[in-house]
């Protein structure tokens, strides 16, 4: 079954087997993108998220095993069908270990190759089917996205160093920020990969039964306990820990997980033999850990025990250059699996989502393009499809009949005007926005107003 919107990449220097291909697959309804070389190529995954990809291994620019890595490093997900020509297939091999889907040896047989891609996609399909199910485990990498924004570079520099040692980690920020997603992305990055990743959720636990849940219990040890259960800490052992919501933790369990933080042993509810554990600490919360400390609600000792190495997630609002990238990861995710062909959204619609505040930060944001590519019928998304208004909306954003019929030069004074808004006329960030330096922006900023203001 062939879907008016599955992509296929072709990276293939030369240009005959890359119009032969063109016109064979576009015959057959599929979307063409091409590539000449490697550099080329990883843009083209990045920003269009090809459904599948056929890959020739010799590039001119780089060697394709090592191109092949990069693109599973972008998107785990997407089949790549290796080119191959005949004499080389102990390459085509190499790459089926690292990960390719299947290989073809050149010249190709077009009937055949396009059987294959059809069962490709169809395997593919099903996959994200079950992934949606629940059924298998969402690959980390392919849900985490990282957007450009200095202070992200900055964080995801850190995150990727701190993924190395095997040091607790304190997560800090607004809800939403992706705290979660950034606890398992360090696991998935760190030497305990293979390991279990096991999430405790600390609110609305009771003290028993975290207690319970955390150490685990022998048979008998209360009523009710009627077998012996390993609690979270050895089912995570060799692997990492992930305390969610930690400052919504009982004072009498943060004593005890104190405990096995400094001893790295515990014993199980009613049980008298010490057990030992290896694990990675990684705690989360969206509350300030001093203030409940000073409120008496937080161990000062636990704090800092935890506290070795602190991350704070900002908040979206201060790091805006991000918000367009990521509404359109969500778009390309929710156009997908919502089967829509939404593919992005109108100058008014970016001017809008740029200058909202978003409190509910990255998950906000997500469920307002979910929502928005449910109720879209075209193949963008206007700013009527978003629900954004309120106080939470820079006063320049909102709507105005009048401006349906403006001049380019007029659309271009307003859109730096609600920019320079958004941003708390900060000119760097303005420009970063933009897309210009930030000398065009400032003569910009002359022509339109006189002064810079
Ligand atoms: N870097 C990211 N890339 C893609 N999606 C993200 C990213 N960060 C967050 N999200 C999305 O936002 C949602 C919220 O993220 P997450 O649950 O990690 O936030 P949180 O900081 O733990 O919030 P809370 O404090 O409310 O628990 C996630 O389910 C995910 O879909
Ligand atoms: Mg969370």
């Amino acid at each position: 079954m062939v879907t008016a919107k599955d992509k296929i990449l072709v990276i293939d220097d030369q240009p005959s087997v890359r119009f032969g291909l063109r016109r064979l697959l576009e015959g057959e309804g599929y979307r063409v993108l091409e590539a000449e070389t490697g550099a080329q190529a990883l843009p083209i995954v990045t920003e269009n998220a090809p459904e599948l990809i056929l890959l020739d291994l010799r590039l001119p620019d780089v060697n394709g095993l090592e191109l092949l890595t990069r693109i599973k490093e972008i998107d785990d997900d997407v089949p790549i069908i290796i080119l191959t020509a005949h004499g080389t297939i102990e390459s085509a091999i190499l790459a089926l270990k690292s990960g390719a889907e299947n290989f073809f040896t050149k010249p190709f047989d077009a009937e055949s190759i396009l059987i294959l891609i059809a069962k490709t996609l169809e395997r593919s399909r099903a996959r994200r089917e079950l992934l949606l199910a629940g059924l298998v485990q969402e690959r980390v990498t392919s849900e985490f996205f990282h957007g450009e924004s200095e202070a992200i570079l900055r964080i995801y520099q850190t995150i990727e160093r701190l993924a190395q040692s095997d040091s607790t980690v304190l997560l800090q920020g607004e809800t939403g920020t992706g705290k979660g997603v950034i606890a398992r992305l360090i696991h998935r990055l760190s030497a305990r990969n293979e390991k279990p990743f096991v999430a405790v959720n600390c609110a609305g636990l009771s003290r028993e039964l975290l207690e319970s849940e955390l150490f685990g219990h022998e048979k008998g040890a209360f009523t009710g306990a009627v077998a012996s259960k390993p609690g979270l800490f050895e089912l995570a052992h060799a692997g990492t820990i992930f305390f969610d919501e930690i400052a919504e933790m009982e004072p009498a369990i943060q004593a005890r997980v104190l405990t096995v933080l400094e001893e790295k042993r515990f014993r199980r509810v009613g049980g008298i033999q010490e057990k030992e554990v290896d694990v990675r600490v990684v705690a989360a919360t969206n509350r300030n850990l001093q203030a409940e400390i000073k409120r008496g609600r937080f161990r000062e000792d636990l704090f800092y025990r935890l506290n070795v190495m602190p991350l704070t997630m900002p908040p979206l609002k201060a790091r805006r250059a991000d918000i367009l990238p990521l509404a359109k990861h969500f778009i390309l995710h929710y156009s997908q699996r919502l089967n829509r062909r939404v593919q992005g959204v109108t100058p008014k619609a970016e001017v809008l989502l740029e200058s909202y505040n978003w409190p509910g930060n990255i998950r906000e944001l997500r469920n307002v393009i979910e929502r928005a590519v449910i109720l879209c019928s075209g193949d963008r998304i206007h700013a009527s499809d978003l629900p954004l208004g309120g106080p939470e909306l820079l006063e320049s954003a909102k709507q105005d009949e009048s401006e349906q019929f403006l001049s380019l030069e007029e659309v271009e004074r307003l859109h730096i005007q609600r920019i320079l808004t958004a941003t708390g006329n900060n000119l760097s960030r303005g420009a970063e926005i933009l897309g210009v330096t930030r000398s065009t922006l400032y003569n910009k900023m002359r022509r339109y107003q006189g002064e810079p203001s």
